[in-house]
């Protein structure tokens, strides 16, 4: 078999956990293949893709800043990923580039594992109305959770979001402070999809835990704590929590399958990663 060459596209990326994961899959399937990141300015995307055609790399996932600029250097780009309004995923067909967006499906894959069919009872609060919770909401819509409400910051965003994910569960959006106040208690599962408890932010918290029930389940996207305090706290509650290293090794293993149509040990990947995070 041709080895074959993946790539990483983003800035910065020197921290970023893929090429391990993808290699090592690579490893345990007898594969030839090597993934390898590279940063890339803002400003050489174009270049970047040029050569990447030129010297024949397969694939490549796309990353931050990249996933919505990357667009418009593709021939085709799939209905979801259209919809989500970023690509994470470009598949290289003698030339001709695919984009996708698989972030939205390795969420679902990995909330899936934890809640089993009970997923399509649930009412799902998300929280944040950028780039990730359009992924999120997308999936679960399609899906067809019992009910999706959208809350941020900014309420247009949330309004937006609203009218562009919806498919088989309608999306609700929801001011801040109504959503705070009173509807909490009402969701099963609460999602953070934005970047409050990441590193270096690490002791602030998305949305307040006074009014989330005993039973419900908390789900943050962010892996980098692997439990951040809105985890912590929440699990004090007696509240189920899931982060988000389960989306990052979902994505990524749906992203592998695209590029060489196996689906890869999730379990593996996962604990490739964990045990690089020192988790
Ligand atoms: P991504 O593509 O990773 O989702 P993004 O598009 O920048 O990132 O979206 C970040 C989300 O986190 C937004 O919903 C943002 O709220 P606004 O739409 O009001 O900007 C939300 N967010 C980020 N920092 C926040 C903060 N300190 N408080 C409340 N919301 C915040």
């Amino acid at each position: 078999m041709t080895a074959k060459l993946f790539a990483l596209l983003g800035s910065p990326v020197e921290h970023s956990m893929s090429p391990l994961m993808h290699n090592r899959a690579f490893n345990r399937l007898n594969l030839p293949h090597r993934y390898h990141a590279f940063d890339v300015e803002p400003d050489k995307l174009g270049e970047a893709v040029e050569s990447l055609k030129v010297l024949g790399v397969a694939g490549w996932n796309v990353t931050v800043p990249h996933k919505v600029s990357i667009m418009e250097h593709l021939d085709e780009i799939d209905e979801e990923a259209e919809k989500i309004g970023a690509v994470n995923t470009v598949v290289n067909e003698n030339g001709r580039l695919f984009g996708s967006n698989t972030d939205g499906q390795g969420y679902l894959d990995s909330l899936l594992d934890e809640t089993g069919p009970a997923l399509k009872e649930m009412r799902v609060l998300i929280i944040g109305a950028g780039g990730a919770a359009r992924a999120v909401t997308t999936v679960l819509s399609r899906f067809g959770v019992k009910e999706i409400v959208v809350t941020n910051r900014t309420y247009e965003k949330a309004e937006a979001i609203s009218h562009i994910c919806t498919s088989n569960t309608e999306v609700k959006p929801m001011k801040r402070e109504e959503t705070e106040a009173e509807a909490a208690s009402r969701f099963d599962l609460l999602i953070n999809t934005t970047s409050i408890g990441m590193s270096p932010r690490i002791d602030d918290m998305p949305f307040p835990i006074e009014n989330i029930r005993e039973g419900a389940m908390v789900s943050d996207l962010i892996y980098n704590p692997l439990k951040t305090k809105w985890l912590r706290e929440c699990e004090k509650r007696g509240v189920a929590i899931h982060n988000g290293l389960g989306m990052f090794v979902g994505q990524g293993a749906r992203s592998f399958e695209r590029w060489v149509n196996v689906l890869p040990d999730v379990q593996e990947m996962k604990r490739d990663v964990l045990a690089q995070l020192g988790g």
